[in-house]
């Protein structure tokens, strides 16, 4: 499948993944760019069904984390390269914010290879951004260390059925030339009318009882209230897992 075709599949066949198979998606995938070539990302692999179950509720019980045959949750992880510094006599200096960025960026840019490389080999994924809604329980779960933080998390398996492709704003919406250029009221009707239109988004804003697709997003999907109480937890996270200081 080329990534023009592509979509987020929800619904996998009992078909095994096979080891082999997932080791050799990873390890094309970890080819991507990376900072400085210290790899600071893990994969944690879960295909237990207790261990799934274990997950599910950090999830929000999405029910791709027990039906799926993978789970990969994918951490931002300075802990084995800290490790290394200290056996080798080198003070690691990497319990900071910046670090915790930097890891961050390379976890995603080996997460999207995992994902890209997998569809090209027949399978199905989706991410979850649950993982950095309840990081400290998937923490807990997964025994993370210090300095290892989940980032994100993709499910995998043969595709059961296809789903239909969402839409994408037309990509001039998503480019700017030299310096950003504001966005005037008759282009953002035109970048996001025909979103609007869809079937599937007039039956979201009558199901949801609202009067626009906006306030679906706004006031259903992804409120103030929860973006800000989650945001106090990642902190919380980030604390624990050493990226912030305790003092901090
Ligand atoms: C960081 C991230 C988090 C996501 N979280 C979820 C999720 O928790 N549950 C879900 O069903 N899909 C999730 N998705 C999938 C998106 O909903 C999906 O990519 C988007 O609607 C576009 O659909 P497509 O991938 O089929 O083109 C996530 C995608 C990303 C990149």
């Amino acid at each position: 499948m080329t990534i023009k075709d592509r979509r987020s599949i929800r619904h996998y066949s009992a078909d095994v993944v096979s080891e082999e198979l997932l080791n050799s998606i990873i390890d094309e995938a970890q080819r991507a760019s990376n900072t400085g070539n210290m790899q600071t990302y893990s994969v944690i692999i879960t295909r237990d069904e207790a261990q799934k179950k274990l997950l599910a509720p950090a999830h929000f019980n999405q029910p791709m984390v027990t039906s799926a045959p993978i789970v990969l949750t994918i951490c931002a992880d300075f802990h084995r390269f800290s490790r290394w510094c200290e056996e080798r006599c080198a003070i690691p200096g990497f319990d900071n914010i910046q670090s915790f960025v930097g890891a961050s960026i390379d976890a995603m840019l080996l997460a999207q290879n995992i994902a890209t490389i997998a569809e090209r080999e027949g399978l199905g994924i989706c991410f979850l951004g649950t993982t950095t809604y309840n990081a400290l329980q998937i923490i807990e779960t997964l025994h993370l260390p210090r300095l290892v933080m989940p980032l994100t998390t993709i499910t995998m398996g043969y595709p059961a059925s296809m789903p239909e492709q969402p839409d994408r704003i037309p990509v001039s919406g998503i480019i700017h030339n030299e310096t950003y250029r504001e966005y005037t009221s008759a282009e953002i009707n035109a970048l996001y009318e025909q979103k609007e239109a869809r079937d599937d988004s007039k039956k979201f804003i009558e199901e949801n009882n609202k009067e626009t697709l906006a306030q679906v997003f706004t006031d259903v999907r992804y409120p103030k209230s929860a973006s800000d109480f989650f945001s106090v937890e990642f902190i919380k996270a980030l604390r624990r897992q050493g990226f912030i200081a305790e003092e901090q």
